[in-house]
C-alpha cells in the first residue's frame, strides 16, 4: 500500500485510510515505536525522514522538492522590509551570527548516525577517535568526532531542567567522552533539535536554547548538529516569510535562537543546521551557522549521490569560507556502492566543499577505501585555506549539452586549476574537454596531473581525453606546460 516518492522518501498512504482522523500539519505520523495516527491532512504527506520519525509535510510533488513548507497558520510578523520594521517573533529574534573562530573550512570528521543509528555508546565513539589515529585519518586532517541522536534519557532532569546523558550508553557522561576525545587531539560534537523532541524522541532544545547551549559548553562540546523534527505548529513557516527574506522565517528563527545562545556561552561552536534544504536555507545559512543540510537523509546508493549533486549545483553561490552546503554524511563503507561510486561520492563532496563526516564503523574500511578518504590532493582542494569557492560545471567542448547532474567541473585551488569529470553513464566512456573551455585556462599546452595517483599523465595541447569508468570520477590538476 505504501509507495516511495520524492527525494525525502515521501510515504504516501492510500485512500483506504482517508477516513481515519489526520495528524496535524507538521505532526508526527510514523517511525519506530510510534503508535499514534499515520494519516495527514489533505495536501500533506506523511514523509519518512528517518526510521524513527515520519512527519506530515506539505505535498510538494507538483513543485520543487526543496521549497520551504507552508501552512495556513500565519507567523506573527507580516512586515515587509528591514529588520526594524518587522513585528512579532521576527522583530525580536536575535541577529548575532555564528562564531568565526571556527568553521572557515568544511568540517572533516566522523558521525555516529550512519554507522550505528541509536545503538551508540562511549566505547564506539572512542573507538572511532582511536581509529582516526591508527588508520591515518588524523594525519589526513580529520578532526571532529560527533555523536548523533539518542545520547540522552527521554526526560530532562526534574530539578535542573538539563538534558541528561543516558548512563547506560555514556557512563562518564558527555563531559567524560568529550574529555577523552580532546585528550586524543580531536574536537567533539553533539546533536540536538530545533523542536520539542529529536527525531528519535529525545529532548529537543526549542525553548531551552540557553540552558542547553550552556550545558554543552560546560561539557566541552565543540560542534552542534541541530535537527528539525517535532516543530510545533506555531513555529511552522507560513507562505512567504516576512519581507520575503527566509532569514526571518520561523524556521530560521528557531536556528537563530540557538546561534545566540551558543554565542552567550563564549565558547566557539561549529554550528551545523540539519534543516534538510527547507526554508531556502542556502540564502541565510551563513548568517546563522557554518553548514546546512541540502536534503533529507543520505543513503548508500548511486541515486542519492547523483540527486544531491543535482540539488547542490543549483546553489553553488552560497558556498565559500564559513558557508557550506552540506550534502549529508558519508556512506563509504556502507551498503553496496562500487569503488568507483565511492570515489565519486568522496570527490563530489570534496569539489563542492561539503562537510565530510565519515559515517561507518571505521574498522570495516579496506585499504582502497582508506586511500580514497585520505587522498592528500583531494583533501588539499577541500581544505584549501586561500580559496573557499567550489568547482562549478563547465561545457567541455563547443556545443556539448549538459546532462543532469553535470559531468564536467572546474575549480581553483591555491595551486591552480582543477578539473573533475564524473561518468554518470552505466558503461565506461571516453571523456574529452578543450582547455580553452576550462575557466582559468585557455588555449595552449598543459601538463595534466592525476590527483588520485599523484602522477603526471603527460603534456597535452588543445584538449584532453580520458576513459572514465562507469560512475567513477577523474580528478585532475592542470598546469601550463
Ligand atoms: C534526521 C537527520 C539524520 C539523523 C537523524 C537522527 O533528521 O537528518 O542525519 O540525525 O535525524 O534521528
Amino acid at each position: 500500500m505504501a509507495v516511495y516518492a520524492l527525494p525525502l522518501f515521501a510515504y504516501v498512504l492510500g485512500g483506504l485510510l482517508a477516513s481515519v482522523a489526520a495528524q496535524s500539519e507538521y505532526g508526527q505520523c510514523g517511525g519506530i515505536g510510534w503508535t499514534g495516527g499515520i494519516t495527514c491532512p489533505t495536501g500533506w504527506v506523511c514523509t519518512d525522514l528517518n526510521p524513527y520519525y515520519s512527519q506530515c509535510l506539505q505535498d510538494t510533488s507538483s513543485g520543487t522538492t526543496t521549497a520551504a513548507p507552508t501552512s495556513t497558520s500565519a507567523p506573527s510578523s507580516t512586515s515587509t522590509s528591514a529588520t526594524s520594521t518587522l513585528t512579532g517573533i521576527a522583530a525580536s529574534a536575535p541577529t548575532i551570527g555564528p562564531s568565526h573562530d571556527v568553521g572557515k573550512l568544511p568540517a572533516l570528521g566522523w558521525n555516529s548516525w550512519n554507522a550505528y543509528g541509536c545503538n551508540i555508546n562511549e566505547t564506539k565513539v572512542l573507538n572511532a577517535a582511536n581509529q582516526f589515529i591508527s588508520l591515518g585519518l588524523a594525519d589526513a586532517g580529520y578532526e571532529y568526532i560527533n555523536i548523533d541522536d539518542c545520547w540522552p534519557l527521554t526526560t530532562r532532569d526534574a530539578s535542573t531542567g538539563r538534558i541528561v546523558p543516558d548512563p547506560s550508553k555514556f557512563p562518564n557522561g558527555i563531559s567524560g567522552v568529550a574529555e577523552k576525545v580532546h585528550a586524543l587531539g580531536f574536537k567533539f560534537g553533539i546533536y540536538s533539535d530545533a523542536g520539542t523532541a529529536t527525531c528519535a524522541g529525545f529532548p529537543g532544545s526549542l525553548g531551552n536554547e540557553e540552558l542547553d547551549a550552556a550545558t554543552f559548553a560546560e561539557w566541552g562540546v565543540d560542534y552542534l548538529k541541530y535537527d528539525n523534527c517535532n516543530v510545533p505548529g506555531n513555529w511552522s513557516d507560513a507562505g512567504n516569510p516576512p519581507g520575503g527574506d527566509w532569514y526571518n522565517s520561523n524556521s530560521a528563527i528557531r536556528y537563530r535562537q540557538m546561534t545566540a545562545a551558543m554565542n552567550e556561552t563564549g565558547r566557539p561552536f561549529h554550528f551545523s543546521l540539519c534543516i534538510w534544504g527547507n526554508a531556502n536555507v542556502w540564502d541565510w545559512g551563513a548568517r546563522v551557522g557554518h553548514s546546512w543540510r541540502m536534503s533529507g537523509d543520505s543513503s548508500a546508493s548511486w541515486s542519492y549521490i547523483t540527486s544531491i549533486i543535482t540539488t547542490n549545483v543549483q546553489h553553488l553561490d552560497s558556498i565559500d569560507f564559513y558557508s557550506h552546503n552540506d550534502m549529508d554524511m558519508m556512506e563509504i563503507g556502507n551498503g553496496a556502492l562500487t569503488i568507483q561510486e565511492q570515489r565519486t561520492h568522496f570527490a563530489a563532496w570534496v569539489f563542492l566543499k561539503s562537510p565530510i563526516l565519515l559515517g561507518t564503523d571505521l574498522s570495516l574500511l579496506n585499504s582502497t577505501q582508506l586511500d580514497i578518504i585520505t587522498n592528500p590532493e583531494l583533501l588539499a582542494f577541500h581544505q584549501d585555506a586561500t580559496i573557499g569557492t567550489p568547482a562549478a560545471p563547465f561545457t567541455p567542448t563547443a556545443g556539448a549539452t549538459t546532462p543532469s547532474p553535470p559531468e564536467f567541473y572546474a575549480g581553483t585551488s591555491s595551486k591552480g586549476t582543477h578539473v573533475f569529470v564524473i561518468n554518470t553513464n552505466s558503461t565506461a566512456l571516453t571523456k574529452t574537454f578543450d582547455f580553452a573551455n576550462v575557466p582559468g585556462l585557455g588555449s595552449g599546452s598543459f601538463v595534466v596531473h592525476d590527483m588520485w595517483t599523484g602522477k603526471d599523465l603527460g603534456t597535452f595541447t588543445t584538449s584532453y581525453s580520458t576513459t572514465v569508468d562507469t560512475h567513477d570520477t577523474a580528478a585532475l590538476f592542470i598546469k601550463p606546460a
